[in-house]
């Protein structure tokens, strides 16, 4: 949510913001803007509504002066529409600064500092500056501190003093930054995949400390102004992993990416066959003592939880709750140290999931996350962390990182059942034997996506679709929906196949297309019952089954099938199904695949 980037160095920042604009614009793209400062301490902005490629052509045939500092958003419009006035950087008085997150009193601000009339845009950010430029009288450091009492919410801010030239101040809540330094100067950003061309190492900034950029040092201060050492980390992918790769989008490299992506998440946790959490220091008691399971998270990894609920209870036989992370927060949930609470994220900074862990901590329950981003926020709160392997994904609509969130949860169950009993070693290392048969049946989809791109042909003229299973056929067919509306902008709606006939088949009419799962064995009568009754009222069904499935004359205008021997296994496979479906649909319909409407990648405001 909002990419942001500064630099200070030896380099044309012009070109290391742009640049990096670039490759964080998955986290916002609704306007893009640049400060450039002149060495002098002069600042020029440089701002356009839309891509950051409108502002790069801008800035291009700009004339701009050489600069080596300066800062760059990207934006996902919270307060305010989306126009240039509204696009950071904003500027007050001395103060030039670009701001992720939300500043919730920012109209009690702009009543207490008398702002009314002064502003030019319609945004918290520009109060920010306001308020950082009231207290600022030479002292860059008193002036942020003393905002830091009066401004609440989220924040991430990158700042430029007019008299303070090739200098960067930096100060976050919640919001996340990382910074590096290297031998072309300091940098800062949102999130690594703008940082890795320039460095290996890097450090996430504290909360609430300052960190002063300079071209050839970065000082980190806590709270009370003290040097403190910063603690640097190694960056675990590398630069052409955050690169296309020759594919057209990023999505369509990240749903190919997933054999490996899996195949890293579950190997080096596999020993003597069974899955083994020595190394993530993930003890067995954990599992062994809970006494019901909570996970937490929010869109496609809420739905990796609802695949592990329903793979986990039967296993377990013990209670397990899928909860959505920004109502979990707030309603008073039921757990405490009995309750194993598993939150999943990719970014790790979900601020909603972020939330719900705290209240989880806070209600004495330990938390176990399964987190992409290696060193963010989530993973560092955890009690325990277990990391997935699927290395930066860029496309706003989440593919691998869903792949090895479910690949997780197999892991996960498997050990647990083991830890409890439920398993002996030989069901435990047949589990685990099905579960990595999950990547060759996978590439066997990806060999063969010229049906899938009909179906998305027949898909992208509807204007509703209903995706339909029971059990875990339900839970594979929540992410399907939310793939295909996300990046198609279709209405897509996910039922159990039992209830459809309760209220929703109402809605099915000639040529609707109802993508029906059926890989559950012991509810495939019942589900191709269900899919007779909407049949019957013309919907065009696809229809997903096990290999060995026989499924009736007629029941379908589309049949693929997944290679699985086992029913708890068809997930992986039939999700690469559909998301090569959402794919082609979108791509058919000549949509920004990667950037969808309204969407930014990690979600950092509530
Ligand atoms: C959808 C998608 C989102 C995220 C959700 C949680 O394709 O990517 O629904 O799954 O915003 O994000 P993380 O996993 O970063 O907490």
């Amino acid at each position: 949510m909002c990419g942001i980037i500064g630099y200070t160095g030896n380099l044309d920042a012009k070109e290391v913001l742009l640049k990096g604009l670039s490759q964080l614009e998955y986290r916002g793209y609704d306007s893009a803007g640049i400060a450039l400062e002149d060495g002098k301490g002069d600042v020029s902005l440089y701002k356009q509504v839309g891509q950051v490629a409108n502002l790069k052509e801008v800035c291009q045939n700009a004339g701009i002066p050489l600069s080596h500092c300066g800062i760059g958003h990207t934006r996902w419009a919270t307060h305010g529409g989306v126009t240039e006035q509204n696009a950071h950087p904003h500027q007050a008085g001395k103060v030039t600064l670009i701001h992720n997150g939300i500043i919730e009193n920012y109209h009690e601000l702009t009543d207490t500092y008398h702002l009314q009339g002064q502003l030019v845009s319609e945004t918290d950010t520009e109060v920010a500056a306001q308020v950082i430029d009231h207290f600022y009288d030479g002292d860059p450091l008193k002036a942020i501190h003393s905002a830091l009492e009066v401004l609440k919410g989220s924040f991430a801010f990158c700042i430029l003093f007019a008299d303070i030239p090739e200098r960067i101040y930096c100060v976050r809540n919640v919001s996340p930054l990382v910074a590096a330094m290297s031998e072309q100067g300091a940098f800062v950003a949102s999130d690594l995949t703008a940082l890795i061309s320039y460095s290996s190492s890097y450090f996430i900034v504290p909360e609430y400390h300052i960190m002063v950029m300079e071209k050839d040092h970065i000082t980190l201060l806590d709270e009370q102004n003290q040097p403190v050492k910063p603690e640097m980390l190694e960056v675990n992918w590398d630069v052409e992993s955050a690169q296309k790769g020759g594919y057209p989008f990023y999505m369509l490299k990240e749903i190919h990416e997933q054999p490996e992506a899996i195949r890293k998440t579950v190997l080096p946790r596999i020993k003597d066959g069974l899955p083994d959490f020595e190394q993530e220091q993930i003890p067995d008691s954990l599992f062994r003592n809970c006494q019901n399971i909570a996970i937490v998270a929010c869109g496609t990894a809420m739905y990796a939880g609802m695949v592990g609920k329903a793979l986990m209870e039967p296993m377990l036989r013990i209670p397990v709750s899928v909860n959505i992370a920004s109502e979990f927060r707030y309603e008073q949930p039921l757990a405490d140290e009995k309750t194993l609470v598993i939150v999943i994220s990719q970014s790790g900074e979900t601020i909603d999931t972020l939330a719900a862990l705290r209240l989880a901590k806070n209600l004495g329950a330990p938390v176990l996350s399964v987190v992409n981003v290696k060193g963010s926020t989530i993973a560092r709160e955890s009690d325990y962390v277990l990391y997935t392997h699927a290395g930066p994904e860029i496309a706003v609509a989440s593919t691998k990182a869903y792949a090895v969130q479910l690949a997780s949860m197999y892991l996960i169950a498997c050990r647990m059942s083991f830890v409890r009993g439920r398993y002996t070693v030989q069901e435990g290392k047949a589990f685990i034997e099905n579960l990595l048969s999950c990547v060759p049946a996978i590439e066997k989809i990806l060999e063969q996506t010229d049906e899938i791109e009909k179906a998305a042909h027949h898909i992208k003229a509807a204007s509703d679709t209903y995706f339909i299973g029971r059990g875990l056929d339900y839970a594979y067919s929540l992410e399907g929906a939310l793939k295909l509306k996300e990046i198609s902008y279709i209405h897509a709606e996910a039922y159990a196949a039992g209830e459809l006939k309760h209220g929703t088949i109402a809605l099915i009419e000639e040529n609707t297309p109802v993508v029906a799962f059926a890989t559950q064995s012991h509810v495939f009568q019942k589900t191709i019952s269900n899919i007779r009754e909407v049949r019957a009222r013309g919907a065009y069904v696809i229809l997903i089954t096990k290999e060995s499935a026989e499924i009736p004359e007629g029941i379908c205008d589309i049949h693929f099938t997944v290679d699985a021997k086992n029913d708890q296994f068809t997930g992986l496979p039939t999700v690469v199904i559909l998301q090569l479906l959402a794919y082609y649909t979108s791509l058919s319909k000549g949509l920004d695949v990667d950037k969808p409407r309204n969407l930014a990648k990690s979600v950092t405001v509530e």
